[in-house]
């Protein structure tokens, strides 16, 4: 079942060069990338991304935080992509993540978590196309 997810090296990751560190993790599990940009998002592009969070606590913090720096946004391919790429990066909280994720070994903090990974095939359709053209993606299946 080769799928696609869609992935951010967040700005906490960006600014302490953990770029390299964090795709050959994603790279050596499995996951191709086929797309890949960096850009520093505006308040509109990262209030638009986590819609779905509008009006939660961590909201305009995550707004802030996302805006703060640049970020790396790509797409990933793969066997299970989506549930690969969640299981190497660890769980959202750090403190909580496994030893040996990406988000143990490297986020500081629940909002500073280094990367983002789609939850759902539905997530990662929206998400892929909220930041690319097929015609930017460079599939190898
Ligand atoms: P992610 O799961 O990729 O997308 C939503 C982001 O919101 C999450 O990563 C964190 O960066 C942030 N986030 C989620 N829950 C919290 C929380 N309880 N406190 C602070 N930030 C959070």
């Amino acid at each position: 079942n080769v799928e696609r997810t869609f992935s951010i090296i967040k700005p906490d990751a960006v600014k302490r060069d953990l770029i390299g560190e964090i795709l050959k993790r994603l790279e050596s599990n499995g996951l191709s990338v086929v797309a890949s940009k960096m850009l520093r998002l505006t308040r509109e592009q990262a209030e638009g991304f986590y819609a779905e969070h509008k009006g939660r606590d961590f909201y305009e913090p995550l707004v802030e935080y996302m805006i703060s720096a640049p970020i790396v946004v790509q797409v990933l391919e793969g066997e299970n992509a989506i549930a690969k790429n969640r299981e190497v990066m660890g769980v959202t909280d750090p403190a909580k993540a496994a030893p040996g994720t990406i988000r143990a070994d490297f986020a500081l903090s629940v909002r500073e978590n280094s990367a983002h990974g789609s939850d759902s095939p539905e997530s990662a359709a929206r998400e892929i196309a909220y930041f690319f053209t097929e015609n930017e993606i460079c599939g190898r299946h």
